[in-house]
């Protein structure tokens, strides 16, 4: 017994003193910090279930409200940094991007076939596939994409005309959720999934399990970001066993069957296709990987802001109607036809998405990690190499400095006028620099066909479902705590 009770306090002593010895790494590279605690650092306790998204948004409102440009924390006893100074923030996503081209979050990459895709590879790895991948993007595709996301709006506006009749009220997110699969799922792996028909497809399921957030798998990640060893031994992935087979399956089907039937459609599945076979720029596991990263990367974001932006045209009427007008206005001159030249002309749609975007940045943390050595500037500190440093687009776009009044949506910060007013690097819905979202115009495209479907045709208020205000959730994409329940009322 007295021996059990010797070891157990010099275990004690032995993780008080190993922590207290990790915990003052800021300090001694004179950067200053956040008042750690044993053993989570600076992280809260998973049982109060704080999404992460506003943790880090927090970290970067301690240190601006002391008046610091820049401050360190601690995951477990990990040190991470927090740029706050906007030129620090643009230092490190563009001017001084070689330092910082590594995302760092793969880990058991191996064990995987979806994982190695372009969000999570780093190095010339990933340097060769983004400039592979890029003309996958350009608005020439996009264009060749337009009309099988317009026909994905259809099922849609049948379902809110069933619903409006019916006087229910909508699960807003889960409505979208299946347009934007119905219209991934339809780019990326060329399947017409009907998820309206079938709202429980094995691709809506597998889908939702992907962003599906337990305290158990985000202490899974934290365990894989911090100690990569032991997250190895315990056989830790980033995706579930059965959504990399999927996704993986999946993919190799819609391949080989487009290969064997001689099938060409335009979509992203084409797309890489010509690249593997024509320019042997791709393996087949490259292409399985990337198709799998568009479609994740791809339906969650999107759904997320399309359910905010339209959560914020029903608390703002006024904002609503002259939304709808300026859409009214531009779909005459195109004979009453939604076009892809007719979304160009939009331009309060852009405003109202912009502003969207800026309350609600649905990846709210943008990550890099310090791959050489960093001279930090305005300080005689030096980053080391391996640092993992964190952005919150949230905290910068909720900072009443560069956008007062933040918690008031006003599109008008994105007119003309005032557009040219926003500080670089407070302003990152899609990240920025070498590693900015590579499916911006594709994300943008499918939320204004969404909301040009919708708003001509339908007016929507809040239901009283939907728990003011309204409390983030936990997840990588940031949801709502009890969803976002909206009334549609049909016009005309
Ligand atoms: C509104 C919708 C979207 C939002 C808000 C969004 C946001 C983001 C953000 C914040 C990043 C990290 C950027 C950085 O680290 O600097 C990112 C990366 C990425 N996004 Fe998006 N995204 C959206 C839609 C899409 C779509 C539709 C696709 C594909 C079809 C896509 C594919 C990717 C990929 C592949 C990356 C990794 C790029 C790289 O590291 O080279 N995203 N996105």
């Amino acid at each position: 017994m007295f021996f059990i009770v010797v070891l157990l306090t010099l275990a004690y002593f032995s993780i008080y003193y190993y922590c207290k010895q990790r915990f003052s790494y800021w300090r001694r590279k004179g950067i200053p910090d956040l008042e750690p605690s044993i053993p989570l650092g600076n992280l809260s306790a998973p049982w109060k279930k704080i999404p992460p998204s506003i943790q880090y948004a927090n970290f970067y409102k301690e240190f601006k409200e002391r008046g610091q440009k820049h401050g360190g924390v601690y995951l477990f006893t990990n040190p991470m940094y927090i740029p706050v100074d906007p030129v620090l923030v643009r230092n490190i996503l563009v001017k001084d991007f070689h330092n910082f081209s590594m995302r760092g979050i793969s880990f058991n990459a191996e064990m995987q076939k979806c994982t190695d895709n372009l969000f999570f590879l780093d190095g010339p790895r990933w340097k060769v596939l983004r400039q592979k991948v890029t003309p996958t993007f350009t608005s020439g595709k996009m264009k060749m994409m337009f009309t099988t996301m317009l026909n994905c709006a259809k099922p849609l506006v049948q379902e809110m005309k069933l619903m409006s009749a019916n006087r229910e009220a909508i699960d807003i997110k889960e409505t979208l959720a299946k347009f934007t699969t119905d219209v991934i799922g339809s780019c990326a792996f060329g399947i017409d999934c009907n998820s309206f028909e079938t709202p429980n497809s094995d691709l809506r399921k597998y889908g939702k399990m992907v962003f599906q957030e337990t305290v158990l798998k985000s202490l899974k990640m934290l365990i894989a970001f911090n100690y990569r060893g032991l997250a190895k031994k315990l056989g830790i992935t980033m995706f579930e066993k059965e959504v990399d087979e999927f996704f993986a399956k999946l993919a190799t089907d819609a391949y080989n069957y487009r290969m064997s039937n001689h099938i060409k459609r335009n979509d992203f599945m084409q797309i890489l296709i010509e690249l593997k076979e024509t320019e042997n720029a791709l393996t087949m596991n490259e292409l399985i990987a990337q198709v799998f990263a568009f479609f994740v990367a791809g339906f969650d974001t999107s759904a997320a802001t399309l359910t905010f932006c339209l959560f914020e045209l029903a608390s703002n009427l006024d904002i609503q109607k002259k939304l709808r007008e300026e859409i009214s206005n531009v779909l005459n001159e195109y004979d009453g036809e939604i076009t892809y030249e007719s979304l160009q002309d939009m331009k309060y749609l852009d405003q109202v998405i912009s502003e969207t975007l800026r309350k609600y940045p649905v990846a709210s943390m943008i990550i890099r990690t310090c791959s050489e050595d960093y001279q930090i500037p305005f300080s005689n500190s030096t980053l080391e190499k391996g640092t993992l440093v964190l952005i919150s687009a949230l905290g910068l776009q909720r900072d009443p400095e560069y956008f007062p009044d933040p918690e008031k949506f006003d599109p008008d910060r994105f007119s003309n006028e005032n557009e040219s007013k926003i500080r670089p690097g407070t302003y990152l819905p899609f990240g920025d620099g070498p590693r900015i979202c590579i499916g911006i115009r594709f994300g943008l495209m499918q939320v204004k066909i969404c909301l040009i479907s919708l708003l001509k045709g339908f007016e929507f208020s809040v239901n009283s479902k939907t728990k003011l205000p309204l409390e983030f959730d936990f997840g990588f994409v940031t949801n709502v705590k009890g969803g976002i329940w909206l009334n549609c009322q049909k016009i005309s």
